[in-house]
């Protein structure tokens, strides 16, 4: 699959069916998201996946309007730490590292053809706990993974089903980029 290909079909669909959760694809996404660029290659993401009876604790910390999450045959729990990174002033760069670690993990596993789904929706504590991270972790999101469902999931909002049918907007170029070619 050409690059722009699967940017392109990267999509964070919400009606999930199931896929084989097993190790080789927890490696196969995490060694995708280990090529990432990081600041001095500091590499701060760190990854726990679940799958199985593993899933419950993590399930129980959804907030609401997450229900369709529970579809996820494996979530990846993505946690990092402040101090694994580098810090320029102002500029921390342990959260856009772990960032793009997972950009790069959203584009593997389109290429797998499945549906990988960040969420920030979910009780910190309670999901960390769960997944069993290290007291210091900052646990910036969950990942669910599935294939996607041939129906659209019956727990799905009416902007959730809206979303499922076509991609959600995107600001217009001139709002987010800007061509200088002289000098002030
Ligand atoms: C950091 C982050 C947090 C998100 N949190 C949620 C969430 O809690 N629940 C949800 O259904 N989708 C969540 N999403 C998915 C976004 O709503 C989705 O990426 C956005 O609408 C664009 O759609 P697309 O990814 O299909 O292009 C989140 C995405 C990101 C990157």
């Amino acid at each position: 699959m050409e690059v722009m290909d699967a940017i392109r079909a990267r999509r964070s669909y919400r009606s999930l069916a199931p896929a084989e959760a097993c190790p080789g694809l927890a490696d196969d996404l995490a060694m995708a998201a280990s090529l990432a660029p990081s600041c001095f290659n500091r590499q701060p993401w760190r990854f726990v996946f679940a799958s199985g009876d593993a899933l419950e604790g993590v399930f129980a910390s959804l907030s609401r309007g997450n229900e369709w999450f529970r579809a996820a045959s494996m979530v990846a729990g993505v946690y990092t730490k402040r101090d694994l990174d580098c810090v320029a002033g102002r500029r921390e760069y342990y959260l856009f590292d772990t960032g793009m670690a997972v950009g790069m993990m959203l584009l593997r596993a389109t290429e797998l053809g499945l549906v990988a789904h960040p969420i920030a929706g979910f009780d910190e504590e309670a999901a960390s706990r769960a997944l069993r991270l290290p007291e210091d972790a900052l646990l910036v999101t969950l990942i669910a993974l599935g294939r996607r469902a041939d129906l659209i999931s019956q727990v799905l909002s009416g902007h959730q089903i809206e979303a499922e049918r076509e991609r959600p907007p995107r600001l217009p170029l001139d709002e987010i980029r800007t061509l200088l070619d002289s000098p002030a």
